[in-house]
């Protein structure tokens, strides 16, 4: 288990103005970090929105009871590392009850899709405009699209278990401590090309993974206080424990055509197992990948025409699970 504290970040964070100021840089991205990191490996960018009103609790429970209900989702904060989703406990509270005493209701909230609201749209568009040229150039393939935010908030404590999202994502620390336990997406003992398959092809929302107490460690380790943020690369699986205080985040998370790619092709490749085959990985054969992409872009068009629904991945609700 490696554990990255971050001294040298937080020194640019001190230097960071507070948000009574008019919207500046929201992110303090290195270039050279950035470009060799993004998308291998977890890395910590300060930024400067920690203070921003939007993230008050008052206004936060605002935000919550104008999003859809199926928006908001919460639960019991004090459950183990590894848990079937289905089967997370209930905390038996309203959602405004559950932000407005949530330092002490061991409680766990997620605000999904927060863009659905001008201000907080806005703020994602702000911080994501300042990620789009770093990660834009590195080719077409790269260009971000499909934004969307969400807002943690979770009693003092909370664990959010072990799982992986399949967006792009940079999570902003914006109250409390949070230790985030990120695990390389490519580690395949860890995450299988089944588990992907049956992730992308599922319309269900059985996000969480099957956690085994020896990938303790292959961890690492952040420390995430306000001020930071932590970019977590797309599958790659991870789980979060609170500090001793209420944490709040914000989540900033988006796809590309090559996440696109990717995830068609495991889609394409659940098919092709339930056929009895055994699929290449994705990206191991241009060839193979093209192939798939072209036989599953037909057999979606004919699903569609015979009154079907197409391709089954990507169910909306599903996005933004980050801790
Ligand atoms: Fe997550």
């Amino acid at each position: 288990m490696t554990v990255r504290e971050p001294e040298a970040v937080m020194q640019a964070v001190a230097a960071a103005p507070d948000d009574a100021q008019p919207a500046g840089r929201r992110l303090e991205i290195d270039p050279p970090a950035f470009r060799a990191n993004y998308l291998r490996r977890p890395f910590l960018i300060p930024h400067q929105i920690a203070r921003h009103p939007l993230f008050s609790l008052p206004r936060l429970i605002e935000l919550s009871k104008s999003l859809p209900p199926e928006y908001v989702e919460y639960n019991a904060g004090n459950i183990p590392i590894s848990i079937d989703s289905r089967l997370t406990p209930q905390n038996g509270l309203s959602i405004e009850e559950t932000i407005r005493r949530i330092e002490e209701n061991r409680s766990w909230m997620v605000l999904k899709r927060v863009e659905q609201d001008p201000e907080y749209n806005k703020l994602l568009n702000e911080c994501l405009d300042e990620v789009a040229p770093y990660a834009e150039a590195l080719g077409p393939a790269h260009r971000i699209h499909s934004r969307a935010g969400a807002i943690f908030i979770s009693s003092p404590g909370s664990v959010t278990p072990y799982h992986m999202d399949h967006e792009t994502n940079f999570l902003l620390q914006i109250r409390g401590t949070k230790f985030l336990n990120v695990f390389d997406p490519t580690d395949r003992s860890l995450l299988s090309e089944q588990e992907l398959e049956g992730y992308f092809c599922s319309t269900t929302l059985h996000r969480n993974l099957v956690f085994k107490d020896e990938f303790q460690q292959k961890a690492t380790v952040f420390t995430l206080t306000p001020g930071l943020a932590l970019h977590v690369p797309s599958t790659a699986p991870h789980w979060v424990k609170n500090g001793p205080d209420v944490s709040i985040s914000f989540s900033v998370a988006y796809q590309t055509p090559a996440s696109d790619r990717v995830i068609a092709l495991y889609d394409a490749n659940a098919r092709l197992r339930r056929l009895g085959l055994r699929p290449t990985p994705p990206s191991r054969s241009r060839f193979r990948d093209s192939l798939k992409l072209g036989v599953s872009s037909v057999v979606t068009r004919v699903q569609k025409l015979l009154g079907g629904s197409g391709r089954k991945g990507q169910n909306p609700q599903r996005r933004n699970d980050h801790a």
